[in-house]
């Protein structure tokens, strides 16, 4: 098959577009004919995990891309759930080659239905950066309906996401955004839209149930302050600061890589 592949770690001008063996489906996964395939830069430059299989192993060269849409091609032994031509979305760990290819072999597990009203372009965005939102929202803040809930940087990859899934569940949506994104941060579901031209919101602005940080440094500094007593903070970028976190009750950490894995 085809693929995109880096040789070396870098940007994407390692990438090359060249033959590749095709995956076959163990017992357990999926062989999933590619039709779109997404890729965060930091796959490239930091993510030491996708250079290593599990065991510390070199596995270069590597096909990048851990989030993709496609149609089921193969199953293997024990696999229940998917069935050939079924369309699919699916989140690839990082450890093991992605999508960039004309097939990828991902856990049944790690799959899903596409969603019917999607393109396969638009489908291949929502495993990691959708996942990562509603595990902040869902599994880290317990975000209940009618609460108020603050997005930092809800234009971003996850934040679009964070925004939408926090009106869907029925909170109250105040997001922050450089300006000329607060008509889309709106049109997603935000209340209200602070401007990070403006500076960090407020307390006046706070009393905040949940507060969700994409941004970190400065912004999640000022996130602390804004939460009613009690109200919880995830971080996606890191860990909260312990003297600030002990001055409120509860505030909760989303690792990185924890998404889908
Ligand atoms: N994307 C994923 O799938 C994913 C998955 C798991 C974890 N994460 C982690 O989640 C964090 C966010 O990732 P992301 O992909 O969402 O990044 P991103 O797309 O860069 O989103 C960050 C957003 O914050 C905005 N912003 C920057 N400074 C701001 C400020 N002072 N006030 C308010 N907004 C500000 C940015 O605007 P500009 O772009 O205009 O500067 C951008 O819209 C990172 O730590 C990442 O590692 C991401």
């Amino acid at each position: 098959m085809m693929a995109l592949r880096a040789h070396a770690r870098g940007g994407p001008e390692q990438l090359v577009y060249e033959q590749a063996p095709a995956p076959s489906a163990g017992p357990g996964e999926v062989l999933v004919a590619v039709h779109a395939a997404a890729i965060t830069f930091a796959e490239l430059l930091a993510w030491d995990l996708q250079w290593t299989t599990r065991d510390g192993k070199d596995r270069t060269p590597v096909i990048p891309s851990h989030e993709t849409s496609g149609i089921v091609a193969g199953l293997g032994a024990g696999v229940a759930g998917q069935a050939a031509g079924e369309e699919v979305v699916g989140l690839i760990g990082f450890d093991r080659d992605g999508a960039a290819a004309e097939y990828v072999v991902v856990p049944g597990a790690s799959l899903a239905a596409k969603p019917q009203s999607l393109s396969h372009v638009a489908a291949a965005t929502l495993p990691l950066a959708a996942l990562t939102a509603w595990q902040a929202l869902a599994d880290h803040a317990g975000l209940q309906p009618g609460e108020q809930v603050l997005v930092q940087g809800g234009a971003g990859g996850v934040g679009i996401f964070a925004v939408q899934l926090a009106a869907i569940l029925g909170g109250h949506v105040t997001a922050t955004g450089h300006s000329a994104d607060a008509g889309l941060v709106r049109d997603l579901g935000a209340e209200r839209f602070i401007s990070a031209e403006a500076g960090c919101p407020s307390q006046a602005a706070g009393g905040f149930d949940v507060v969700i940080d994409t941004v970190g440094g400065a912004v999640l500094d000022g996130s602390y302050g804004l939460l009613r007593e009690g109200g919880r903070l995830v971080t996606l970028g890191a860990p909260p600061d312990q003297e600030l976190a002990g001055r409120y009750k509860g505030p909760r950490h989303v690792l990185r890589r924890r998404a889908g894995r």
